[in-house]
Formats: structure tokens, C-alpha cells, sequence
């Protein structure tokens, strides 16, 4: 099934801009260049929510979610408050191994309990880590998830990484494990209603292909890094055209260099923005989600507010300029870095006689259980 962007979120609608929305996304622009010390009085009245795409699961899910990865512990919680409370989101994008999620769950909690938001509004993404592929590893990472989160559900699963890990180790493979037998295993899960979607992350077209010739439900969502450096389109097209909806990862390109390059910054003059809106809105009027990451209330706020403004065929065609295929994120295990053709093969040699000592444990990690020596008793 194709997936639909909500009339809301429909360029017609995005181009009945007023110049009151614009002097608004203006000052929001001029606000989030810089970081802003949290505020104690909110806003008079919280935003409108962010427009929806539509699952092939029929679940809806919001364009715009909070990104929680490297946002600490001691601040992640106030973002996701912040976000839920006062700026319009009601999706956050969580992972086990962004190890935060205790204190993201007691911010839903938290947000539910003061009705700011109903469960039924909220989207909750998390994402299971390498090493978690055999059915039991499966049910046991999700039960722990929901208990950090303080859910009875999530709205959607990700398989993190199309790789498959032994249990504890980094970057060994499990021979006796398989995609496919983790992607039955959250099946089950999503018969049990644990799971409203289930998806994937960082799959390509051909590890795709694979996962549909055994999956009975299709995959809702894949998230993939995706920037203007970076676009994937040809991955976007292939997805969207068997109804997979996409995700964009890092669509910031981390809050680099990319907001200074004069292409994005003479956009978002011309459109009196932030750059990091037209990176944003660059994704939302594809119709691909973003999950920009900030625990800065101004720049939530501004990451959020992409509906006042349509980028044109130029700006489209000038931001097509800056693709270099070079990814943003360090993962040895990633394909899209050039370097990790060397790095990948090293770095398992590597950590081969290190899994021989010790067990890393990322789905638990910065918890104790973390890491322990390799032949000691238990889980
Ligand atoms: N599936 C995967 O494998 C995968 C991999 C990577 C990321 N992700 C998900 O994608 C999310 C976002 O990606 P990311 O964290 O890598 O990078 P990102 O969202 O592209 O960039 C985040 C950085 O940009 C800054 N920033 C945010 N909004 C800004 C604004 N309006 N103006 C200026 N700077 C701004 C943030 O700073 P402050 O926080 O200080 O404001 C932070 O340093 C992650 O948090 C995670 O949820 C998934």
C-alpha cells in the first residue's frame, strides 16, 4: 500500500503561508541560531500538532519526532518534556542503545499524567539492538524497552542494524541466527499488540527484497541516514513505492557544516527561515518523517515548525548540488562509509579475541550488566 501524506501536511496546504506565520518562522529562525538556556515560563498555549503520514499498518505517524540519541541523561528529559509539552510533538525516536530511555519514560509518563498529551496521540519509536536476533532475545529486548519507557506498547519496532551479532559481542556474526527469524519473532509481538508497526533501519534495497520474500507483515517504516550530503534517493523512491514509509536519521547532518554552506543559508534567507528548517522541510515535502535531535527548546521549537514555507524546484535542484555521498555517523558496521571498506574487515579481526574476554551488552547499556567478562554465569 502506498503510504499518504495527511491533508495536512499536503503542499496545498503548506502554500497558504501568512505573513503572520512567516514573521512567526522568522523570529523562531533568529531564536534557534543559538542555544537558549531552558525556559520556565512556556508559551500561552501549546503549538499545533505536526502533520501525520499514514502507516501501511493504518497507524499514523507525525513528520517531525525528537531525535534522543547523545542526548544525556540529566537533560533528555526535559527535551522530551519540552517537545511534548509546549512545542506540538508528539513523537519521540527512541533506542535501547542510546541508553536514556528510563529517564525519556518517565517524561512520557510524566507528560501523560499532567494531560498534556493521551497516549493514543503519542508515537513512540525504539529500535532493537545487533546483537537481540533469536525470537526470545527479541520478546526480552522489547519487555525491557516498554518497562524503561513506562509503555504497554510501542508504536514502532526497529531492527537497529540489518546485521546479526552473536549475544555480548561486537561485529561477530550469529550463524544460527537470521533477519528473518527476528522479523517472525516481532510478527508475534505485533499479534500480541506490543507493537502497533514494526520496521527497520539502515536496510538497503536488496536487504529489503530479502526481508519481504519472508515477512507476512511488511515493513512499516525504514529509517536511514538522510541529508542533502546524503540523500538515498534512489533508496527513498524504491520504499515509497512499495509502500514503506522513510525516516530520515541525522537529517541535520549533525548541525554541521551543512548550515553554513551558502546554498542552504541563501535558501533560508529567501525564505526568511533557519537553515536547519530547509534542511528539515527539504524531507517533510517528500514526505519522509525527520527526527531531528535537540534538547535546545528554541531549536525544538524552530525543527518543528515547517509548515509555513514550500521550497521550490530551484532550491530543490540547489541543495541536489551538495551530495558528496559521505555519511555523518561513525558506525564500523554502517555500509555507506567509503572508509569502512578497510575499517569494517579490521575492526572484526579486532574485536574477535576481545568477545573471547569480555561481553558488551549495548542493549543495556550504561546500566550495570553493561559489560562482564565473557565466561561468568547468566544472561
Ligand atoms: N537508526 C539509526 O541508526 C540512527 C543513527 C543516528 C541517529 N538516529 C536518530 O536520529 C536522530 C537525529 O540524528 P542525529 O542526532 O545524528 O543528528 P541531527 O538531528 O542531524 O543533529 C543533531 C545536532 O544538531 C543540533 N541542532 C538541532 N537542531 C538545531 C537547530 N535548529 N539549529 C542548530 N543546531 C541544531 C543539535 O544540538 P543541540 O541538541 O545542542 O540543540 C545536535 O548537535 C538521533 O537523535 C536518533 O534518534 C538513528
Amino acid at each position: 500500500m502506498r503510504a499518504a501524506l495527511s491533508a495536512a501536511a499536503s503542499s496545498s496546504s503548506t502554500t497558504t503561508t501568512t505573513s503572520t506565520t512567516r514573521a512567526a518562522s522568522r523570529a523562531r529562525a533568529m531564536a534557534s541560531s543559538a542555544p537558549a538556556a531552558p525556559s520556565s515560563t512556556p508559551p500561552a498555549r501549546r503549538r499545533a500538532p505536526v502533520p501525520t503520514v499514514t502507516l501501511n499498518s493504518t497507524h499514523e505517524m507525525p513528520l517531525v519526532g525528537l531525535g534522543t540519541w547523545q542526548a544525556p541523561v540529566g537533560v533528555v528529559g526535559a527535551a522530551v518534556a519540552d517537545a511534548i509539552s509546549r512545542r506540538g510533538y508528539a513523537h519521540v525516536d527512541c533506542a535501547a542503545a542510546y541508553a536514556n530511555e528510563e529517564e525519556v519514560g518517565d517524561a512520557l509518563r510524566d507528560a501523560m499524567a499532567s494531560g498534556a498529551i493521551a497516549r493514543e496521540s503519542l508515537f513512540v519509536t525504539s529500535k532493537l539492538w545487533n546483537d537481540r536476533r533469536r525470537p526470545r532475545d527479541v520478546r526480552a529486548g522489547l519487555e525491557q524497552t516498554l518497562r524503561d519507557l513506562k509503555l504497554d506498547y510501542l508504536d514502532l519496532y526497529l531492527i537497529h542494524w540489518p546485521v546479526v551479532w552473536r549475544r555480548g559481542t561486537l561485529m561477530q556474526r550469529d550463524g544460527d541466527a537470521s533477519i528473518a527469524e527476528c522479523w517472525r519473532a516481532l510478527e508475534a509481538l505485533v499479534d500480541e499488540g506490543k507493537i502497533r508497526s514494526i520496521g527497520v533501519s539502515n536496510f538497503d534495497e536488496a536487504q529489503l527484497e530479502e526481508l519481504m520474500r519472508t515477512a507476512r507483515i511488511a515493513p512499516a517504516v525504514n529509517q536511514i541516514e538522510r541529508h542533502p550530503k546524503l540523500p538515498q534517493d534512489a533508496l527513498v523512491r524504491y520504499c515509497q513505492e512499495r509502500g514503506i514509509v522513510v525516516t530520515a536519521y541525522s537529517p541535520l547532518a549533525r548541525g554541521g557544516a551543512l548550515f553554513a554552506d551558502p546554498v542552504v543559508s541563501d535558501i533560508a534567507e529567501k525564505h526568511s527561515v533557519a537553515p536547519a528548517q530547509v534542511l528539515l522541510r527539504w524531507s517533510v515535502q517528500r514526505g519522509v518523517v525527520v527526527v531531528p535531535k535537540s534538547v535546545t527548546p528554541s531549536r525544538i521549537e524552530a525543527n518543528a515548525d515547517l509548515w509555513g514555507f514550500e521550497l521550490d524546484a530551484s532550491d530543490v535542484e540547489a541543495l541536489s548540488t551538495l551530495e558528496d555521498g559521505e555519511s555523518v555517523v561513525a558506525s564500523p558496521w554502517g555500509t555507506k562509509q567509503k572508509k569502512n571498506v578497510v575499517l569494517r574487515p579490521l575492526l572484526t579481526a579486532i574485536m574477535w579475541p576481545v568477545s573471547k574476554i569480555v561481553r558488551v551488552d549495548v542493549q543495556r547499556m550504561g546500566r550495570s550488566g553493561f559489560w562482564r567478562w565473557a565466561w561468568s554465569e547468566g544472561e
